[in-house]
C-alpha cells in the first residue's frame, strides 16, 4: 500500500501558521489507504535561541530519511539575520542538492493584481539552487571600519549550470508552448553570463522543437509586468529567480499564492517543498497568513511523489475558493478550513 513519510519543518513567524493548514489539507486529500506519517523538526529561532544550534548533523541525517519535506519559513527579528537563512535553509538546499528551485506562476481568478484581466499568465521560474552568489563565497577586510571592503562572490560551474539548463528544457519540451528563456546580465556579468549562455545555446541545440528566448534581468522585469504573457518556461541563476519570483508572485495573484519546490531530481535527497514567502514578522499572530502558498506546495510535494489526482483536486479547490472569494476577510485557519473540506469533495 502506498504511503507518505513526511519530514515537516513549520519554523518562524506565519510558517508555523501556514504548515498546520498545509498539514490539514493534505490529511482531507489523502485517499485511506494512503498511509501519513509526519516528523517535526524544531528548527529555526527558538531552537538557535535556547541552544545556539541552526541544523545539527543529527537532524540533517535524521531529514535524508523521508520522502519529502514541508517547510514554513524560516528568519526572525531577534535572530541576526543570515544566521537562520543560510544556516538552515541554505544548508538544506546545498546538502540535498536542490539544483531545481521550482517557482511556477499561474494568473488566479478574482485577485487585486495589478495585470487583472491580462491574457493569462502561465509560466514557471526554474531557478538554479545551489550556486551563484549564494554559495557564501565572499568575505569582509577592516569590519566596521571607514575601510571596509566587503565581496560576495557569484560562483557558477559548468556542471551546474549545464545540469539546471537541462532540467529546463526538458520541462519547456513537455509544455504545450514550448518556449524557454534565459534570464541574466551577460552584459555586464560577462564570465557567469557567458557561462550561462554557451551553455543554453548548446544545449538548445539538443531541443529543436522549443523556442529560446534570452532576456537581461532588468528588460525581464518589465516584461514580467507589460508582457508576462511572452513567458512560459523561464532559466536562471539563484539571485535573478529569487528576485523574479517574488515580482512574479506580485503580478499574478499576490505573494500569499506563491508556491515552491526545491527539487532533487536525481532522487538522491529528499525534496523540500516551502512557500515563496517568508516569516512575515509584521503579519505573525494575527491570522492574516494567506496558506494559499503553502497549500499549493503541498500540491507540488504530492505531484513530485506521484499523487497526481491529489496535487489536481488541490488546485482546483484552490481557484474555486479563489473566484468565490468576495473580498470579506478570512483567517489563516478559516481558509484552510474551507480548502480542506474542499478536497475532501
Ligand atoms: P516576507 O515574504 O516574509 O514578507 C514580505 C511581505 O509579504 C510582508 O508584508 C508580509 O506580511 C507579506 N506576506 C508574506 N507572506 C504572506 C502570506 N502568506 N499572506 C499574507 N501576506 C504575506 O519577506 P521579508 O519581510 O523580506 O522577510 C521576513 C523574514 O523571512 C526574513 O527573516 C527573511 O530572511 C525570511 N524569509 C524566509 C524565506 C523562507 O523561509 N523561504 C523566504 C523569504 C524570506
Ligand atoms: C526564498 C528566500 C530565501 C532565498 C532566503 C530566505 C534565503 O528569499 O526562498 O525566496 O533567497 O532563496
Ligand atoms: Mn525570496
Amino acid at each position: 500500500s502506498r504511503s507518505i513519510n513526511l519530514a515537516v519543518i513549520p519554523g518562524d513567524g506565519i510558517g508555523q501558521e501556514v504548515v498546520a493548514q498545509g498539514l490539514k489539507v493534505l490529511s482531507a486529500v489523502l485517499p485511506q489507504d494512503v498511509k501519513l506519517e509526519t516528523k517535526a523538526y524544531d528548527l529555526g529561532a527558538q531552537r538557535w535561541h535556547r541552544t545556539g544550534e541552526t541544523l545539527p548533523d543529527a537532524e540533517l541525517e535524521s531529514l535524508k530519511n523521508h520522502d519529502a519535506i514541508l517547510l514554513g519559513a524560516i528568519g526572525d527579528p531577534s535572530v541576526p539575520s543570515g544566521v537562520l537563512e543560510r544556516g538552515l535553509l541554505l544548508k538544506l538546499r546545498f546538502a540535498f542538492d536542490h539544483y531545481v528551485n521550482l517557482r511556477p506562476s499561474k494568473l488566479f481568478p478574482n485577485t487585486t493584481t495589478p495585470l487583472a484581466g491580462r491574457p493569462d499568465i502561465d509560466f514557471v521560474v526554474v531557478r538554479e539552487g545551489t550556486e551563484g552568489p549564494y554559495t557564501g563565497n565572499g568575505g569582509s577586510l577592516r569590519t566596521g571600519t571607514p575601510a571596509e571592503v566587503a565581496t560576495e562572490v557569484s560562483l557558477n560551474t559548468a556542471y551546474g549550470v549545464e545540469r539546471v539548463v537541462r532540467d529546463a528544457f526538458a520541462r519547456a519540451a513537455a509544455r504545450p508552448r514550448k518556449k524557454l528563456t534565459l534570464v541574466h546580465k551577460n552584459n555586464v556579468l560577462v564570465y557567469a553570463g557567458h557561462l550561462w549562455k554557451n551553455i543554453f545555446d548548446r544545449v538548445a541545440q539538443e531541443y529543436p522543437d522549443v523556442t529560446t528566448d534570452y532576456l537581461h534581468v532588468d528588460a525581464a522585469t518589465i516584461f514580467f509586468v507589460t508582457q508576462p504573457e511572452r513567458f512560459d518556461v523561464i532559466v536562471t541563476d539563484n539571485l535573478f529567480g529569487d528576485i523574479l519570483t517574488d515580482l512574479a508572485a506580485a503580478v499574478s495573484g499576490g505573494i500569499g499564492l506563491a508556491a515552491s519546490g526545491n527539487i532533487n531530481p536525481t532522487g538522491d535527497f529528499p525534496s523540500m517543498f516551502e512557500p515563496v514567502h517568508g516569516s512575515a514578522p509584521d503579519i505573525a499572530g494575527t491570522g492574516k497568513a494567506d496558506p494559499t502558498a503553502t497549500i499549493l506546495s503541498v500540491a507540488l510535494l504530492l505531484r513530485h511523489l506521484g499523487f497526481e489526482p491529489e496535487a489536481v483536486r488541490i488546485e482546483e479547490a484552490v481557484s474555486a475558493d479563489l473566484a468565490g472569494r468576495d473580498g470579506t476577510f478570512r483567517t489563516t485557519d478559516e481558509i484552510g478550513d474551507t480548502l480542506a473540506v474542499r478536497v475532501a469533495g
